[in-house]
Order: C-alpha cells, then sequence, then structure tokens
C-alpha cells in the first residue's frame, strides 16, 4: 500500500471513530466510552496529518504528544468539575487561535490561489474572534470580569462599523496577499470583534455562548483544513461546528429564549430587581424533614449547581437507597440547563453510581409531579422558579422549569435566600407547600440520613 493510501485510509477510520463517539456521547451510558474513541481517533488523525504534511520528524511527533498529553492529563485532573466550563471557553478559544495560526503559516508557502487566501482570511477571521471571544468568556465565568452584560450606547453602530471593516481588510487581503499589512489589520479587527462580541452577553448565558463559540472553533479549524488541503481537518471541523450549533440550540430552547436574544437582548444588563414576593417563609430542620420523608412513597430528587458546589452527590445517593428500604419510589429530574454546563447534574450522579434509569427529562417528571409526596430540590434554584410560569415581568418568563411547587411538599436546600444564577428572586421559597431547609446540601442531607439510620 502506498504512504498517501495508508494516509487516506488512518483518515477515514479516524473519521469514522469520530462519528462512531460523537453518537456515544449522546447517552450517560456509554459518553466515557464514546469521549476514549473519539480520542482515539484524534490521536490517529493527529499522527497521520502530521505525517501527510511531512513537515516535522517522528521525533517531533513524539514530544508533542507527550507535551500536549501531559497538559491535558494535569488540567483534567486539576480542574474542578464546577470550573469545566471555563475550561472549556479556554480550549475553544485555543483551537480558534491554532487555527489562526495554521492559516497564517501558509502564507510562507509560496504562491496561494484565490480560493486558499479566502480560506486563509476565513480561517483568521473565525479563529481570532473565537480566541478572543473565548477569553472574554472565560473571564466572565471564571469572574475576573464582571459576569454582567456590558451594554453602551452605539453598540450596534461600533459592532456593524467593526463588520464592515474585517470584510474590508480581508478582501484586501486577498487582492495584496504580499503585502502583509492588511493582514495584521485583519487578526486586530478580528480579535476586537470576538471581544465585542461576548462583552454585551450576560454570565448566564455564557453556557450558550461558550457552545456556540465551539461550533466558531470548529468552523475556523474547517477553513484552516481547506488551507492546507487536509481532509481530517476539514471532516473534524464541520463535526464541530455542527454539533456545536445543535447543542447551542438544545440550550436556547431549554431557555426558551432565540440565539438572536441571547446574543443581543443584554440578558443580565439590567439590575433584575425584584417585585416584592408575598408570603412567609417556612424553614424546617433535618430532623422534620426526615418525618415528612419517611412517611412519603414517592420522592423527587431535583438537583442543581449547588448540589455541585456541596459534592452531595453521594450523600443523595445514600438517602435514595434509605428512602428505597423504606418503600419509597424514587426519582430524580434533571433540567437540561440545571448547573453550569450540558449534563452537569447527570456526570455527578453517575460519580455517585445513580442508575440512569430513575434519572427523567424535565417533561417526564413534570408530568409526575402532581403524584409526588415530596420533591427535595437540592441547590437548585432557576431551574425550578415558577416565576418562569406566572410572573410574565420575570427577566426568565417563558423559561421551561421543573413544577416543583405541584408536589404535596417541597423542600429547599440551600444555604441563604440568595438568588440563582440569573440573579431572580424565586417565589417558590413562599409557597404554602414549601419548607427551607437551610444550610450546605451535603451537610443537610447527611443530617436526614443520620435520623433514617
Ligand atoms: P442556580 O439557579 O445557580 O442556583 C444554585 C443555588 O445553589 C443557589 O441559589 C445557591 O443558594 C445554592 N447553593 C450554592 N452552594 C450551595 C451549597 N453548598 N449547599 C446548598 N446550596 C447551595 O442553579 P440551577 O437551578 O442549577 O440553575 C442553573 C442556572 O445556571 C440557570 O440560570 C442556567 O441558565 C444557568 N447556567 C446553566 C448552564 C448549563 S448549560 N447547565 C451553564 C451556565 C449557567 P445559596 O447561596 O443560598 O446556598
Amino acid at each position: 500500500m502506498s504512504a498517501a493510501l495508508l494516509i487516506n485510509f488512518a483518515y477515514v477510520v479516524a473519521s469514522a471513530l469520530f462519528i462512531f463517539g460523537l453518537k456515544l456521547l449522546g447517552s450517560p451510558a456509554s459518553a466515557r466510552r464514546g469521549n476514549f474513541i473519539s480520542a482515539v481517533g484524534m490521536l490517529i488523525a493527529v499522527v497521520a496529518a502530521l505525517l501527510d504534511q511531512g513537515i516535522v520528524e517522528y521525533h517531533w511527533i513524539a514530544i508533542g504528544v507527550v507535551v500536549g498529553s501531559i497538559i491535558g492529563a494535569l488540567s483534567a485532573r486539576m480542574v474542578a468539575m464546577t470550573s469545566m466550563p471555563e475550561m472549556v471557553a479556554l480550549f475553544n478559544g485555543f483551537g480558534g487561535l491554532a487555527s489562526l495560526l495554521v492559516g497564517w503559516a501558509v502564507l510562507y508557502e509560496g504562491d496561494l490561489g484565490l480560493f486558499t487566501l479566502i480560506t486563509v482570511a476565513l480561517s483568521i477571521l473565525i479563529g481570532g474572534v473565537t480566541f478572543t471571544g473565548s477569553v472574554v468568556a472565560w473571564g466572565k465565568l471564571a469572574e475576573v470580569m464582571p459576569s454582567k452584560a456590558l451594554v453602551f450606547s452605539g453598540q450596534q453602530v461600533v459592532n456593524g462599523l467593526l463588520v464592515l471593516g474585517i470584510v474590508a481588510s480581508a478582501v484586501m487581503f486577498c487582492l495584496e496577499p504580499n503585502d502583509h499589512t492588511w493582514l495584521y489589520v485583519l487578526i486586530a479587527l478580528s480579535f476586537l470583534f470576538g471581544i465585542m462580541a461576548v462583552i454585551p452577553i450576560g454570565g448566564a448565558d455564557m453556557p450558550v455562548v461558550i457552545s456556540l463559540l465551539n461550533s466558531y472553533s470548529g468552523l475556523a479549524a474547517c477553513a484552516a483544513g481547506f488551507a492546507i488541503n487536509n481532509m481530517i481537518l476539514i471532516v473534524a471541523g464541520s463535526l464541530v461546528g455542527a454539533s456545536g450549533i445543535i447543542l447551542t440550540q438544545i440550550m436556547c430552547r431549554a431557555m426558551n429564549r432565540s440565539l438572536g436574544n441571547v446574543l443581543f437582548s443584554g440578558f443580565g444588563s439590567v439590575s433584575t430587581a425584584s417585585t416584592a414576593i408575598e408570603g412567609e417563609v417556612r424553614p424546617i430542620e433535618a430532623q422534620d424533614a426526615y418525618y415528612v420523608l419517611e412517611a412519603a412513597s414517592c420522592v423527587a430528587v431535583i438537583p442543581g449547581y449547588g448540589m455541585a458546589v456541596a459534592q452531595a452527590q453521594h450523600a443523595v445517593k445514600e438517602l435514595q437507597e434509605l428512602l428505597e428500604e423504606n418503600g419509597c419510589e424514587v426519582l430524580y429530574g434533571i433540567h437540561p440547563v440545571a448547573g453550569r454546563m450540558p449534563g452537569h447534574m447527570n456526570v455527578l450522579l453517575a460519580e455517585a453510581d445513580v442508575s440512569y434509569d430513575l434519572l427523567l427529562e424535565m417533561d417526564e417528571i413534570n408530568a409526575r409531579m402532581p403524584t409526588v409526596d415530596v420533591a427535595i430540590v437540592i441547590g437548585a434554584n432557576d431551574v425550578v422558579n415558577p416565576a418562569a410560569r406566572e410572573m410574565e415581568s420575570s427577566p426568565i418568563y417563558g423559561m421551561p422549569v421543573i413544577n416543583v411547587d405541584q408536589a404535596r411538599t417541597v423542600f429547599v436546600l440551600k444555604r441563604s435566600m440568595a438568588s440563582g444564577f440569573a440573579g431572580v428572586d424565586n417565589p417558590l421559597f413562599f409557597k404554602e407547600n414549601t419548607r427551607m431547609l437551610f444550610g450546605d446540601a451535603k451537610e443537610s442531607i447527611n443530617h436526614v440520613v443520620r435520623e433514617f439510620e
């Protein structure tokens, strides 16, 4: 078999592994295998691509694999589960920057045709926007910069001018590729546009933005793939581009908002000053909560970001087992945007060995809610906020939520009356059938578990 044929064969195998891996990522039960299979596909793709280009010696490939693997393994070990979205933001950003550099490097290959120049301009433009946009998204999530939406008058005009400048410099670059001035202008404007596009978006919308930037990083890689005429980069870039946009769409639907609304509405810029909520807060002690749970025959657990913070998943599993021993049915209701990243709750509960069969999606658990004796809300807030259904003036009005207030009794486990990520007050805490079990979620559950034992 000739070398070129062997490399093409490796590309086809890698592409198949990517697609198969993505398919397995669709279910929590097979996600780990999917991740591993995709990683093997990527290893094959990287090695084959480097051999294909014929520009590096084997030892450089080996060094790259070792250094990359060490950085990847260390960051995967060291980054806390709650900071995963920040890490994904940085990964996307570096993906975009890599595509920009690949596009730039192509310019040193000598005379380039118009098609190649256009793909170089696209990989620089999309890569540059993805890089700075992702860094801003990271900054908002890591709170190294204000996570509020930053809006000012004339913002749309400034952005419009930036887009015009980008188009003009890209055209000039394609017409005069040997004059690198236009290249530098294009890079600078793309960087600036990435920043300007993300600053008017509030922290609460960052997951959607990160997913969108993930899609952009795929498109940038795809353009770079055309620029260097590399099939596997085109395939991998298209897959990332398509899956990123699908995930973006899923998240927007889960919040009942359009992508345009997420990108341009400045959600989170206005202070979401509370409309006074009437009612009384009724706290409960763990011991009394135990008496209610002991008599329940159906309990629904609704986890949220606070469960991740408290690392309460193992305690939750313990409580589930005790309730089941007591003849009670236990179900989990998982909101698509509970926590801080897609699948956040699934990952935590899988870590505690909670059976996937018990995890119900929002619609399924909502259908069961009127027959649930106790809904235990563990560190969730926005995703169970009935204001999304009841208060037209609420910024989250229209967002589909888990209707815990329809259960006979609701226990809300959190430390204070503080609002959630969207900064919106929650009338659930004041409802007649709600009892607030204040304190760290893990400690509160452990307390109830001790009462059971
Ligand atoms: P949030 O609305 O953010 O509420 C989490 C609650 O957990 C807080 O009110 C907090 O109250 C409580 N908490 C924090 N630490 C705790 C601890 N140690 N023990 C007990 N409670 C604790 O969470 P959610 O309901 O999961 O909603 C997710 C929100 O994040 C939505 O607004 C969503 O749009 C947004 N978002 C989602 C994603 C994805 S894709 N999942 C990504 C980013 C943002 P106290 O401080 O009073 O304890």
